[in-house]
């Protein structure tokens, strides 16, 4: 099989990419390595950028985002009973929109489907090879039997545990990534929401988030330690925790059926490189935060908007935005790591460290941190900023 662009994995930042090379007439083919039921199950992030909402709006992709999608005009941050709202709307006049991942990539999907565009399902052993000359070619197994795609580029938007970060020569790629001591046990409940705008909490026990996927639906979640099991955690244990975390005098959190539950580890990593010859990486192939701040899906977006536009324009003849692409992508994201990295540190309680008054003194500079940022209008106004989303 012969294409132009051959992208390795199917998840927001693949089908993304699709949709901007089908709007502009370039040939495309998706190899995903899962099933199309699995890729629609995943439930993962939430927050969009309105930079994210941009792109998608002018793709067309966003009747079912208009419909269901929550616009928010700020977050609060609570700590020691007190809850302070951040008005991104009064402070830089943007917002963001709560619409699960899930959604959208259900919503890339279907348009895939309609336009008739070749996504590989189940596609086994993807290996990209010949990106350092002229011939790039994805060797892959479907159905048992062995396929090449010839293409002039391949893109990598595989995730963390994907191939192509892994194919690039040792010698072009290094990594810096840092762990955490904590972990976040996540949950979907069928109950209203209790809250108007999402809720970050520092609490003594640790950090507790209310967020929300619609009208009907809340997602919460609490920090555990990084290797606790979901199984030492019963429904009336999470609400527990939650009602103590959260819980504000005259406020009530309102319980309902947990639907879903999971405890996901935190890190921050990101590669030296995000180009190899003809091989570019977008997304968590190149780069993962820690969730606090929803940065994940929306730097995945942001990699696919600079890539999309470079391979445009390498089309229309000039090479210097492809040329520049790892670059640019790489100073935004390490931006967006300082910003995921700062939220992290300011919400979470380090439980682990053994020392009691080394314990009290971090949880007491942080409380100083959350007064600072709540009550100086520049310390809102950079958060605000980065939580609207840094430009691209
Ligand atoms: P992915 O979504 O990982 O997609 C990669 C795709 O490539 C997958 O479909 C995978 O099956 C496929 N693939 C992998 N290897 C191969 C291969 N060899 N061949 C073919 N296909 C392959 N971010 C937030 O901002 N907020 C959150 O609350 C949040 N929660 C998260 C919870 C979990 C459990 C995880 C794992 C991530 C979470 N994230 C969150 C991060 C966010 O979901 C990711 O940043 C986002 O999914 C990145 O999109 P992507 O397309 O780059 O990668
Ligand atoms: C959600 C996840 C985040 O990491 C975050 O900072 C805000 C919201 C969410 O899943 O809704």
């Amino acid at each position: 099989m012969q294409t132009s662009v051959a992208i390795i994995g199917a998840g927001p930042a693949g089908l993304l990419l699709g949709h901007i090379l089908h709007q502009a007439g370039v040939p495309f083919v998706i190899l995903e390595r899962q099933s199309r039921e699995y890729v629609l199950g995943r439930i993962r992030a939430g927050v969009l950028e309105q930079g994210s909402v941009d792109i998608v709006t002018e793709l067309g992709l966003d009747a079912n985002l208009r419909a269901r999608g929550l616009e928010h005009g700020g977050i609060y941050l609570q700590y020691e009973g007190e809850r302070r709202h951040i008005d991104f709307r009064e402070l830089v006049g943007r917002t963001v929109t709560v619409y699960g991942q899930q959604a959208l990539v259900t919503d890339m999907l279907a348009e895939h489907e309609r336009i008739g565009s070749t996504i590989v399902f189940e596609a086994a052993d993807a290996a990209p090879h010949g990106f350092d000359g002229g011939d790039p070619v994805v060797v892959y197994t479907h159905e048992g039997v062995v396929h090449e795609l010839h293409c002039e580029f391949i893109v990598g938007a595989d995730g963390y545990h994907g191939v192509c970060r892994p194919s690039i020569p040792a010698a072009q790629l290094h990594v810096l990534e840092r762990g955490y001591p904590f972990g976040w046990l996540g949950i979907l409940a069928d109950v209203p929401p209790s809250t108007d705008d999402l809720i970050y909490a520092l609490h003594p026990d640790g950090f507790a988030m209310h967020s929300m996927r619609s009208l009907q639906v809340s997602r919460l979640y609490l920090q555990v330690d990084p290797d606790e099991s979901i199984d030492d955690w019963s429904d009336a244990r999470i609400w527990e925790a939650l009602q103590t975390r959260l819980g504000v005098p005259g406020w009530t959190l309102t319980e309902g059926a947990i639907t879903e539950k999971s405890i996901t580890p935190m890190r921050s990593f990101v590669t030296s490189t995000l180009a190899s010859g003809r091989l570019f990486l977008v997304g968590d192939a190149g780069h993962i935060v820690p969730p606090t701040g929803a940065k994940g899906l929306n730097s995945a977006i942001a990699d696919v908007a600079l890539l999309g536009r470079a391979i445009l324009e390498h089309r229309a003849g000039d090479d210097a935005p492809l040329a520049g692409y790892s670059d640019r992508a790489l100073s935004r994201q390490w931006k967006v790591q300082h910003f995921s990295q700062w939220m992290t540190e300011m919400l979470h309680v380090h439980r682990e460290v053994p020392d009691a008054s080394a314990r009290a003194f971090r949880y007491r500079s942080q409380v100083g941190q959350l007064e600072y940022v709540t009550e100086s209008v520049a310390a809102r106004q950079s958060l605000a900023e980065q939580y609207a989303g840094l430009p691209f």
